[in-house]
């Protein structure tokens, strides 16, 4: 059992998510007294400055980036009085030293934190290794990317291997630590109603849609070598894919979950040369207006052409007992025309209708749960509409709402890297992703490029505000299926 760190090493500590999320979520947590009271948080970073520069760039950043009703005085002080900083070059081993003597001897566990590029991984591993700061109760935390295909991806996994096992490895996908993905298992896995129902018998088919108004936002060296194949649907789609779809866990832990969510990776149907151009579409968005805001193309943004896709939709199977036939429809892309993310699911239909006679139409249930920007669960069910019906009954769709904020008034609703840090410092590796599961994700991803390049797939164009290429209506069109948007 891991005891709770009392030191976390923040590598990548200036960095853009560094000043927007970790730094924030840490300091709310530490705000509720949420983070063991001895604590220390050794920042570092490339950069040279000393502690109390960084102090300073982190009290800006919980400025920028903490609501002001969050801010006490009191608790920014405390927060801001665990940091230490540390300037690493992580290509240069003798700089650990340094920072061995920062984290001074502990006395419990320590969690490591790295948000850096990921060729640095390495090095930074095998200097924290070298200077003694990867031991028994040494646990790290690897922010994406994990590598760009399967190859790159196993070079990181075994580099990380060799120093730290598998069960002190924390693999970080965000949209794991966010309340409505875990209240998924909880639908369906704390309700009886559903399961009966969850399979091939009474599920038609499945959408999963994450959908972003943003555009390249200053990413430019990794996103046009990523695309949205690799930077969304690799990590966060095919999690989202797998909590629906897997078989119920034994129980609520680390190796039961994990357990069943790649036993669904690694039934994906493969999707290679002979199907890439059938069951994917993709997408590159041009000009356009985004919420009311005229907005420039993927290419001019970057300043040259580019091939990569900045929309993906793909039609998947999942080839087991329960999902035979089954198809889950992904999609996701920037520049879209609404933030919204959510798993729509559509059952099957009455088997017999005993208002056909009446002339009323019986459409399926349906079960929409919207993971952002509100967190609410909708069930779609048949209701009459009132009246006397003296020429025929008339049969509408009414939503049976679960409004999760309204639901939960009084609870604060926290961001995934809130509990995700505070799962890593206390030793809880049940949402974090394991290395077989990162491993058969990215054998699926490199059969759908591997089909693109084949086929010399080249993204279509979408006007930015846009749901992606007509194509993608297509998709699901030849099924009969409407995306639900
Ligand atoms: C990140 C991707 O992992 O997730 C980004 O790299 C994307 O491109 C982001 O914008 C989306 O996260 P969220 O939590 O805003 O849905």
């Amino acid at each position: 059992m891991a005891r709770a760190a009392n030191a976390l090493l923040l590598f990548g500590a200036t960095g853009d998510l560094s000043r927007r999320m970790l730094l924030p979520s840490l300091y709310r947590l530490d705000a509720d007294g949420l983070l063991p009271a001895d604590l220390v948080i050794v920042a570092t970073a490339r950069s040279e400055m000393d502690e109390a520069a960084f102090r300073e760039t982190a009290d800006t950043a919980l400025h920028q980036f903490v609501d002001a009703a969050q801010l006490e005085p009191a608790a920014v002080e405390r927060f801001i009085g665990r940091l230490r900083y540390v300037a690493v070059d992580a290509s240069d081993p003798s700089q650990f030293a340094t920072l061995a003597e920062a984290v001074g001897p502990r006395t419990g566990d320590m969690a490591i934190f790295l948000s850096t590029a990921p060729q640095l991984f390495e090095p930074t591993i095998a200097g924290l290794s070298a200077a003694g700061l990867a031991g028994e109760g040494v646990r790290i935390g690897l922010e994406k990317p994990l590598g760009t295909d399967l190859a790159s991806s196993r070079v990181i996994n075994d580099a990380v291997a060799a120093v730290f096992p598998e069960g002190r490895t924390y693999r970080i996908d965000h949209y794991l630590g966010k309340e409505t993905v875990q209240n998924l298992l909880a639908l369906r896995f704390g309700n009886g109603l559903f399961e009966p129902q969850w399979n091939a018998m009474g599920i038609d088919h499945v959408q999963i849609t994450v959908a972003e108004t943003v555009g390249l936002e200053g990413r430019v060296g990794f996103y046009d070598g990523a695309g949205a194949l690799r930077d969304m649907v690799q990590n966060h789609m095919l999690q989202l894919l797998a909590l629906v779809a897997m078989e119920p866990p034994a129980q609520f832990d680390a190796t039961a979950v994990r357990d069943e969510k790649v036993k669904i990776f690694r039934s994906l149907r493969r999707i290679g040369p002979n199907e890439a151009a059938t069951h994917t579409v993709t997408g590159q968005y041009g000009a356009g207006a985004v919420s009311g805001a005229v907005v420039p193309g993927y290419a001019e943004e970057l300043g040259r052409p580019s091939g990569t896709e900045t929309f993906v939709a793909i039609k998947a199977h999942v080839d087991n007992w329960r999902w035979k036939g089954v198809p889950f429809y992904l999609r996701t892309g920037k520049r879209l025309p609404a933030r919204h993310s959510e798993i729509f699911i559509q059952f099957k239909g009455v088997p017999h209708s005993i208002f056909a006679s009446k002339g009323a139409v019986v459409q399926p249930n349906k079960l929409v749960i919207r993971l952002q920007p509100e967190e609410t669960i909708r069930l779609l069910v048949m209701a009459k509409k009132p009246g006397l019906d003296r020429d025929g009954i008339r049969l509408r769709e009414v939503p049976l709402d679960l409004g999760m904020a309204d639901a939960f008034a009084d609870t604060r609703r926290r961001i995934a890297y809130e509990r995700l840090l505070l799962d890593l410092i206390e030793g809880d590796p049940t949402l974090f992703v394991r290395r077989d599961e990162v491993e058969a994700q990215w054998e699926w991803i490199d059969g759908i490029r591997a089909g693109w390049e084949a086929n010399g797939m080249e993204p279509r164009p979408y006007a930015a505000g846009t749901w992606g290429p007509s194509a993608a209506i297509g998709l699901t069109e030849r099924d009969g299926v409407t995306w639900h948007d």
